[in-house]
């Protein structure tokens, strides 16, 4: 968020992310139909955060499998109860670490990062410990805010361009597959495990 828009606590950050305006902004069939996503994959939302995101990846997931993977346990716990709430069967809501998640090497089909990379201290680290995550040609979907003014969203500074982020996907190993805006003010990028 911009600091005039930032939220306060974790709780006001829960309910602007859990938002039904956001529906607005994020139209979750084409993020699904630009991901690379099959409804049998194995699949890690790092970053899941309250879990607006959750219920929409379980539901394309069918015959598949969602860990929802974060930090913060405020965070872990709204995901829980969205979770609940949708009677879903295929999700795990588990605590992870900044670079540590509770999952095998090369045991995932795919992974989705929404709004977390700007996030972590060391971006690098943190996506080549995820690509470790990684079977070989699994696939990433990677949202982020583009580097530009905008009401809502992180500092300025904090993040990332799709130019800046193609170039730390290349050096951490993946590779770049395409991105497209999503609303003027976020973007989504695919990349593959080679
Ligand atoms: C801006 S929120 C986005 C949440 C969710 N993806 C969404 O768009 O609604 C970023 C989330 O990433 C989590 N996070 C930050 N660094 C992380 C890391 N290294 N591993 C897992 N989660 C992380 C934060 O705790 C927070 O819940």
């Amino acid at each position: 968020m911009t600091s005039e828009s930032q939220p306060r606590t974790t709780q006001e950050f829960i309910q602007q992310l859990l938002s039904p305006q956001r529906d607005g902004t994020l139209d979750m069939l084409s993020i699904l139909s630009f991901s690379e996503i099959s409804h049998r994959d194995r699949v890690a939302e790092i970053g899941c955060g309250p879990g607006y995101f959750t219920p929409r990846l379980a539901k394309a997931l069918m015959d598949g499998k969602l860990y929802a993977l974060d930090t913060d346990e405020e965070m872990l716990d709204a995901c829980r109860q969205q979770v609940t709430a949708a009677h879903l069967g295929n999700v795990e809501v588990e605590k992870c670490g900044e670079f540590d998640f509770p999952l095998e090497e090369g045991s995932l089909d795919g992974v989705f990062l929404a709004f977390v990379v700007h996030e972590s201290p060391d971006q690098p680290r943190f996506l080549q410990s995820i690509r470790r995550l990684l079977k070989p040609r699994g696939w990433v979907t990677v949202l982020n805010w583009h580097r530009r003014e905008s009401e809502n969203g992180p500092p300025l500074e904090r993040r990332i361009d799709p130019e800046a982020m193609q170039q730390m996907v290349r050096e951490a190993g993946f590779r770049y597959r395409n991105w497209r805006d999503l609303n003027g003010e976020q973007y989504m990028m695919t990349l593959r495990n080679p």
